[in-house]
C-alpha cells in the first residue's frame, strides 16, 4: 500500500537520462504504484512515447492540446488523480519553468493543477548543475515543497565528472516508497505497540532444542514500520540475529514460556498487539539437566502444548487491537479467516509459506491481510516495504473502530 496505494503521473523532460525513465515505470509498477506517464516535447527527441506506453500500460500524454486525450481524462482530471508528480529526468530547463509556476506545457501545467507531492530527479550537465541560476530555481521549489532525489555524481553522459547525473531508478523508487508513513495518513502517533518475533527455542537438554524456523525479519521490520508511523513499540524477541530498529524496546527471551510472561507483564499498557513470533506449540515435558547420551536405535520424546500467547492476549476483557499471523501452505484464505474467528483476532495477516523468494530467510514477503468483511493483498515486495504496508493497514483499521 505504501507504493500500491499511490498514482504517479510520471513527467519525462527532455535528457539523455530519459532512457532511464523506462525502466523507472516498471520498478514503479513492480511496487505496486499506477503511474502515467507525461512526456515534455523535448523528451520525445530521446525515447518514444511508445516505450513509455508499452511498460506503463496506458497512452502517453504529450501536449495539452490533444483533444482524444482530454476526452479520455482532462489534464485537471490527471492532476488530481496523481497523489505524486514524479519528474525524472528533471532537466534545468524543465526546473525552471516549474521555479516560475509557468504553464505552458502540459508536464508544468499538471504541476500547477496537482496538490499531490512534487519529486524531482534532476538530470543535467554538472556545469550547469552548478550554475547559481539553476541552483537558485531548485531551493525556490524545494522552500514549496518539492523533493530531491538526486542528482548522483559520476561519469556524465557528455565526458564530464561530477554531480548532475540522474540517480538510478531503484534509488528513485526507494526515495519515493521512503515517506513517513504518517505523511500518508498512517499515523499511530501516540499509540503503544507491543510485538513478537522470531522464533522461540524449547529446550531439550542444555545442547538440544525444538523450535521452529524464522528469522524474525518480518517482525522487526513490522516493529520499525510502527515506530516509524509514530507508535511506542516493545518488542519481545525470539533468538535471532537482527539489529533492534532505532527507537523499539527489545526484550530478548528464549522459550515460549519466556515470551509468553513477557507479553502478559506488559499487555495492560498496550493498544495494539501483533503476534508475528513463530511460537513453538510444544516444548519438552522437562529439560534434562545434561546432556543426553546416545542410546538405542529410536528417541522418543514426549512434547507438551505451550500456552497460545495470541489467544490469550485476544481473550482479555480489556484488550488492545489484535492481531496475528498465520504461515500457510494452503487454502490460506480459509485457514487464516479461521484461525481469525477461532482466536478472536482483529486482524490476521496470512503469509503463504513455501513459495520462491517469499517467507522465511528471505528478505521478500507477500502477505495477504484478513479481517472481519474485508482483506487486501499486500503484493510481493521487501519486507521492510510489506511490513510498512501492514502497519498502513492497522492503522485504517483502528481508526475506523
Ligand atoms: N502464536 C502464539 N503463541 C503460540 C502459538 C502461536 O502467540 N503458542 C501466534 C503466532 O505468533 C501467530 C499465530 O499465533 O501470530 C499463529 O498461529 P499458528 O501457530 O499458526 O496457529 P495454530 O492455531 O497453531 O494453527 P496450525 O494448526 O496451523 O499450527
Amino acid at each position: 500500500m505504501v507504493l500500491a496505494a499511490r498514482r504517479f503521473v510520471l513527467g519525462v523532460s527532455g535528457g539523455i537520462a530519459a532512457y532511464k525513465a523506462v525502466d523507472l515505470v516498471r520498478r514503479l509498477r513492480e511496487r505496486g504504484a499506477e503511474v502515467r506517464v507525461v512526456m515534455t516535447a523535448a523528451a520525445e527527441h530521446f525515447v518514444s512515447p511508445t516505450s513509455f506506453q508499452a511498460v506503463s500500460g496506458h497512452p502517453v500524454r504529450t501536449a495539452l492540446w490533444d483533444e482524444s486525450a482530454e476526452a479520455a481524462m482532462g489534464h485537471i482530471e490527471l492532476a488530481r488523480w496523481a497523489t505524486d508528480l514524479l519528474v525524472a529526468p528533471a532537466s534545468a530547463d524543465l526546473i525552471a519553468r516549474l521555479a516560475q509556476a509557468q504553464a505552458d506545457d502540459l508536464l508544468t501545467t499538471l504541476a500547477l493543477a496537482s496538490a499531490g507531492r512534487l519529486w524531482l530527479a534532476p538530470a543535467m550537465n554538472q556545469q550547469m548543475w552548478a550554475h547559481p541560476g539553476v541552483q537558485a530555481n531548485v531551493a525556490c521549489l524545494r522552500a514549496r515543497g518539492a523533493r530531491l532525489v538526486g542528482p548522483a555524481e559520476g561519469e556524465q553522459a557528455c565526458g564530464d565528472f561530477g554531480a548532475g547525473r540522474m540517480s538510478e531508478p531503484m534509488e528513485i523508487v526507494e526515495a519515493v516508497a521512503g515517506i513517513d508513513l504518517r505523511e500518508i495518513g498512517a499515523s499511530m502517533q501516540g499509540k503503544r505497540v507491543l510485538m513478537t518475533a522470531g522464533p522461540t527455542l524449547e529446550d531439550i537438554d542444555p545442547v538440544r532444542f525444538v523450535g521452529n524456523r524464522s528469522s524474525g525479519k518480518m517482525g522487526f521490520a513490522v516493529a520499525a514500520a510502527a515506530r516509524e508511523a509514530g507508535a511506542e513499540v516493545v518488542l519481545i524477541a525470539g533468538p535471532v540475529a537482527l539489529c533492534t530498529p532505532d527507537g523499539v524496546t527489545r526484550v530478548d527471551v528464549r522459550s515460549a514460556k519466556q515470551m509468553h510472561d513477557a507479553v502478559m507483564a506488559r499487555v495492560d499498557e498496550a493498544d495494539v498487539f501483533i503476534a508475528a513470533a513463530a511460537v513453538a506449540d510444544y516444548r519438552p515435558v522437562a529439560m534434562l539437566d545434561n546432556k543426553r547420551k546416545k542410546s538405542g536405535d529410536t528417541w522418543t520424546l514426549e512434547l507438551v502444548l505451550n500456552p497460545d500467547i495470541l489467544a490469550e492476549v485476544a481473550a482479555r476483557p480489556k484488550r488492545p487491537f489484535v492481531v496475528g499471523f498465520a504461515a500457510e501452505t494452503e487454502r490460506v484464505e480459509e485457514h487464516a479467516r479461521g484461525k481469525l474467528e477461532r482466536k478472536r483476532l482483529d486482524m490476521i495477516a496470512a503469509n503463504r509459506v513455501g513459495l520462491e523468494g517469499c517467507g522465511f530467510e528471505s528478505c521478500d514477503n507477500a502477505l495477504s491481510v484478513y479481517w472481519a468483511g474485508g482483506g487486501e493483498e499486500i503484493n510481493l515486495g521487501a519486507k521492510s516495504d510489506v511490513a510498512r504496508s501492514l502497519v498502513a493497514l492497522i492503522a485504517a483499521r483502528m481508526a475506523e473502530r
